[in-house]
């Protein structure tokens, strides 16, 4: 193998010797997937020898535990050096090196991300995250006085307020329902947002996945529930996009927004937003274009002079997240969660808010110490074991929410149950 030192010494420049030399993170991944090739997602699961690589691949502060990858991830290395180095190159003469050799690139980040999300790259807008791509979605759309939205009262804060501004400036209506946590069944959730559908309802807007809970939504039967009934749909998956595996021809929504600095570890500032081609011309981008470019999805872009480095890496983000696989990453998230929610579980002094049906979540999972108000478990998480957690206090219900990531070591995950069942018994 090629060492730096003589990639360097070849008067190869700085920037490419660097670039080949973080490469061999992804190399490891490559070859730790081949030496696993006929594991099936389940069983490897709990190869710690597979893992182990796939933890190597990140620069973590491993002074921390961070069990808060619903906020936003640390991106492994490979994927911070590419957006490092092109940087580098944007800066050596921006109008030359950012605008006309790496933005063009942006199509073929859109051509991979598609194929991921299973969608045509011409319904594919790459945005600066989820709350960007949503309210091109909501604020875009004609709405008059009058008209109605349906969404849930546990959607996300801004995405909710983006339809309260709405309701205040151009008088639609927003009606949200409620839903127990955990909810009985799938079609219960189904149930209650297709029941909510009234005369009035334009617009129907829920998460995959909802950031509170991690509770996923039966998105096919809603949305097409929802188009029967002549209502748009706007899905929230935000927390969704390769955390666990779909496809976008299992949603059947029409606007769909999700961030890529979660769960594909690509740079902070990434998203994307779907736009179901029939609704491409009808949909206002926030930011306003030459009438010419109405049917092109690219104009949701326009959005003036910013970085080329975010979105390009959203590439590496990829060929990291293919040299895992989908499957088998939900697989070892899931199984992450349950080590810790099951040992929690059996000792009787917890109410955990998530459905441990696979079906119904995956690595996001809230918490509750029935003993314990939830700021100070968090604070204690933190004070004594220095473990990243974060409180939710929704007006219904309150817990700790518990995200782990592929990085995450099953030492974290036991110090994290040894740290609440001491919690849990101390006050
Ligand atoms: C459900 C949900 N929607 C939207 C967002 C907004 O994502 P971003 O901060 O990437 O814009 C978040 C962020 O956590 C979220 O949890």
């Amino acid at each position: 193998m090629i060492t730096r030192r003589a990639f360097l010494g070849a008067g190869t420049s700085g920037a490419l010797a660097l670039a080949a030399f973080t490469n061999e993170s992804l190399a490891r991944v490559a070859a730790a997937a081949a030496r696993t090739r006929d594991a099936a997602p389940a069983d490897l699961a709990s190869d710690e020898t597979y893992w182990s690589e796939i933890q190597q691949a990140f620069t973590l502060d491993r002074t921390l535990i961070n069990l808060n990858n619903g906020g936003c991830c640390p991106s492994p290395r490979v994927v911070h050096e590419a957006f490092k180095r092109y940087l580098d190159l944007s800066n050596q003469a921006p109008v030359y090196h950012m605008w006309q050799i790496l933005e063009p690139n942006i199509e073929s980040v859109r051509r991979r991300l598609a194929a991921e999300f299973g969608c045509h790259p011409e319904e594919m807008a790459i945005t600066r995250n989820a709350s960007e791509a949503l309210q091109i979605a909501q604020l875009g759309i004609d709405l008059k006085s009058g008209d109605e939205v349906v969404t849930t009262n546990q959607d996300y804060g801004r995405m909710l307020d983006t339809w309260d501004q709405r309701v205040r400036r151009d008088g639609i209506t927003v009606r949200k329902i409620s839903f127990p946590v955990p909810p009985p069944s799938m079609d219960d959730l189904a149930d209650r947002l297709i029941g909510a559908i009234g005369p009035k309802t334009k617009v129907l807007h829920f998460c995959h996945i909802t950031n509170l809970t991690g509770q996923i939504f039966p998105v096919k039967t809603i949305c097409d529930a929802a188009r029967a009934k002549g209502v748009k749909t706007i899905v929230d998956g935000a927390h969704a996009f390769a955390h666990f595996p779909y496809k976008a021809s299992e949603l059947g929504c029409d606007y769909y927004g999700t961030s890529l600095h979660k769960w594909l570890l690509a740079p902070i500032g990434t998203g994307f937003l779907y736009v179901r081609r029939e609704n491409i011309e009808g949909l206002w981008g926030l930011q306003p274009t030459a009438a010419s470019r109405a049917k092109d999805i690219r104009k949701f872009e326009e959005i003036g002079t910013h970085p080329a480095a975010n979105h390009n890496a959203i590439s590496e983000a990829l060929s990291f997240h293919d040299g895992i696989g989908s499957a088998r990453k939900a697989a070892r998230l899931r199984f992450l969660r349950n080590r810790w929610a099951s040992r929690l579980q059996a000792t009787g002094k917890f109410r955990i808010h998530t459905s441990m049906d696979p079906a119904q979540s995956c690595a996001i999972c809230t918490v509750q110490v029935l003993a314990v108000p939830t700021g100070k478990a968090v604070q204690q998480l933190w004070d004594k074991w220095r473990i990243i957690a974060t409180p939710i206090v929704h007006a219904e219900y309150e817990g700790i929410r518990v995200t782990p990531n592929v990085y995450t070591t099953l030492e974290e995950i036991d110090t994290f149950a040894e740290a609440m069942e001491r919690i849990s018994t101390a006050s």
